[in-house]
């Protein structure tokens, strides 16, 4: 069936203009003034701005972590990504030492195939690089299309990989067309202060933050940044919260390294004092890197708007208060470390950035879109409105005022960490390979319906893929 929208704002990272959009068969046909119908479904979008469908590039959906598993699947997790006007999610497929990789990516396959109702594609975890993983990324990388290789440089005990597989990881990396990203603070660092913390008695939510300071964070972020030079590799750095990460990845990028950077809502909103809420509230907004002093807020802005950061991630990452969060009643380090963002992401930029004035419409779609396509393999096919590109659309209304709460929201978790805020904007219809997964504010998709994404490697020519390359089968 073709479908025509029509009237509406279509807004790509390069331009701005009113037109109409023809889709058929999962693919913009058609991008023009006054577009005929001849039996084509009519999409009125008059007042609304036609977005590309949201990437974003940092999901842990029914991910084990913390003594717990994210309350979210990839079911819930992908039709509340759908309501917010996200359309495709990449998620983290953990790995365990000693296991091979093949083996956790099929687990990854099995949580989430006939769930997800948007398209989704994996990073794989690198926890060592002995000579049996080396010998098996190759193979992951050009079968799987994961072409992007997570290190966590804290977590001490649990995920953290040393320098040394940090470092073997970025070689074989440049070596097969991988981005390595990182979890960038000091793991060592903060296990001794957090041991310290607790010796003290100190145990509340707060000394999650006390304990995780922001030079930890920016020293691991220029550690990797070396590393990456020596290596003459690239580097993406996860969920950056403050002005000395921030400012690390400036200075790479002014070496002319390919360095990259993504923050998240709720380091653009939020600040440490959340941790300080009575009754133990503060564990809602326990996240690693933790919240940090509000005057960073302005300079991760500031990174976004001139390019130092490129993404924005959720780092959907949910848990209930009752029965996870209160996981570290008595002891801050046993809170599951995470928070609900995948359904506000899109809005929460919209309206605290283009509506404030902070970015511009355009910087918005790169930011929550485009960005993310290019960097993971997967523009133009995803990240645009462009003929070719698949039909993963986003009918926003923009002058819809609403506020966040967890009454309204589709995530499976009983908190919203933006409860009470008052935004603007709302995406109305949200298509996926052109089919409605939203309609008119309601859920119409299907479980199972998203299609996996085999990803190009980095710095691959950005081609649209031949109809037989596309997974799942010839659109
Ligand atoms: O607190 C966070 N960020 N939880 C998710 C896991 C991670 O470190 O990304
Ligand atoms: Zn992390
Ligand atoms: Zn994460």
């Amino acid at each position: 069936m073709k479908k025509l929208i029509k009237n509406g704002t279509i807004v790509t990272a390069a331009d701005t203009f009113t037109g109409d959009v023809a889709i058929e068969n999962g693919i913009i046909t058609e991008i023009g003034l006054n577009l005929k119908a001849d039996g084509a479904e009519i999409i009125d979008a008059s007042g609304c701005y036609v977005f590309p469908g949201g990437v974003d590039p940092h999901t842990h959906l029914d991910m084990p972590f913390g003594g717990t598993v994210t309350a979210d699947d990839f079911e819930t997790g992908t039709i509340a990504a759908a309501y917010g006007g996200t359309t495709t999610v990449i998620d983290f497929c953990l790995t365990s030492k000693g296991l091979p990789l093949q083996q956790a990516v099929n687990t990854w396959h099995e949580k989430s195939q006939d769930k997800a109702v948007i398209d989704y594609g994996f990073h794989l975890m690198v926890s060592e690089l002995n000579d049996t993983v080396l010998a098996e990324l190759p193979q992951i990388i050009e079968n799987e299309g994961i072409t992007s290789l997570k290190v966590f440089m804290a977590y001490k005990n649990v995920l953290q990989a040393d320098d040394g597989t940090l470092f073997k990881t970025l070689q074989a990396a440049k070596q097969e067309g991988a981005l390595v990203m990182v979890h960038a603070e000091n793991g060592d660092v903060i296990d001794y202060l957090v041991t310290k913390a607790l010796a003290e008695g100190n145990t509340d939510p707060i000394y999650h933050a006390l304990t995780r300071p922001a030079e930890l964070e920016g020293e691991a972020t220029g550690r990797a940044a070396y590393l990456t030079e020596l290596t003459d590799s690239q580097l993406y750095v996860v969920h950056v919260t403050c002005a000395e990460a921030a400012w690390k990845i400036e200075e790479a990028r002014k070496k002319g390294l390919r360095v990259y950077g993504e923050t998240c809502p709720q380091y653009l909103v939020l600040d440490q004092t959340a941790l300080e809420k009575p009754n133990f509230e503060g564990a809602k907004y326990v996240w690693s890197p933790p919240l940090r002093e509000q005057w960073n807020q302005d300079v991760l802005w500031k990174s976004l708007w001139n390019g130092s950061l490129q993404t924005i991630g959720s780092d959907q990452c949910s848990f209930n208060f009752k029965g996870q969060k209160e996981l570290g009643l008595g002891d801050f380090s046993k809170i599951p470390n995470g928070g609900p963002t995948i359904e506000d992401r899109f809005t929460i930029l919209y309206s605290e950035g283009v509506e404030k004035g902070r970015i511009s419409l355009n910087k918005f779609v790169d930011i929550i879109s485009t960005s993310s396509a290019k960097l993971f393999g997967l523009f133009p096919q995803k990240g645009t409105i462009a003929v070719g590109s698949d039909a993963d659309i986003v009918i926003f209304d923009p002058a819809v005022q609403r506020t966040l709460s967890a009454e309204t929201h589709h995530m499976n978790v009983d908190y919203n960490a933006f409860e009470g805020f008052e935004v603007k904007g709302e995406p109305v219809s949200v298509l996926s390979r052109g089919d409605f997964v939203i309609r008119n504010k309601q859920f119409v998709g299907k479980p199972g319906s998203g299609k996996y994404l085999r990803r190009k490697r980095f710095g691959a020519a950005p081609v649209l893929p031949a109809k037989a390359e596309v997974s799942g089968g010839v659109v």
